[in-house]
């Protein structure tokens, strides 16, 4: 066992993990974080995207202990029942999801090319989100979600990710 020291949507970690666990099931067994899911276990869906030190990664193909001394973001860490973070709200009020299961990580990652790209292109929201598959939706309603939300990003002074998480 490895100890490591981690902070996740906010609250600070020490746990011992096992060399080999990815930081997927670490979030999910250990800390209870199930809101990041695993779709395929081999980096192909991006179901289980996270924020690592501000970065979209899949959690599936990093190890728990690569996490150590990091801040890690979740979807539980973005927003609250009463204050969705915008992207949340544009996923929820454009219908982006139908099963949902894709949809944990399509915020992670939307939020992520936002960041880099504060005003994309239809096109650009497709190429950004290209590591995301969606067996349900088709894309269209995700991507005005996450033109949606880049609007609202646009016009407000609250910073993407100041809901919670970095606290
Ligand atoms: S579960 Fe990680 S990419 Fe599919
Ligand atoms: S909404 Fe079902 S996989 Fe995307």
């Amino acid at each position: 066992m490895t100890a490591i020291n981690v902070r996740v949507d906010g609250a600070s970690y020490s746990d011992d993990v096992e060399p080999r666990t990815l930081l997927v099931h670490y979030l999910r067994e250990q800390l209870g974080k199930v809101g990041t899911v695993v779709g395929c276990d081999t980096s192909n869906c991006g179901a289980c995207t996270v924020h690592l030190d501000g970065e979209a990664v899949k959690s599936c193909t990093v190890f728990a202990v690569q996490a150590d001394g990091c801040e890690v973001t979740t979807i539980e860490g973005i927003g609250t029942d009463g204050r969705l973070h915008p992207m949340q709200k544009a996923f929820h009020e454009l219908h982006g999801l139908q099963c949902g299961y894709c949809t944990p990580g399509m915020i992670m990652a939307s939020i992520d090319l936002l960041r880099d790209n504060p005003n994309p292109s239809e096109d650009e929201v497709r190429e950004g989100i290209e590591g995301n598959l969606c067996r349900c939706t088709g894309y269209q309603n995700i991507v005005r979600a996450v033109q949606q939300a880049a609007s609202e990003m646009n016009g407000s002074a609250a910073a993407p990710e100041a809901l919670g998480a970095q606290s």
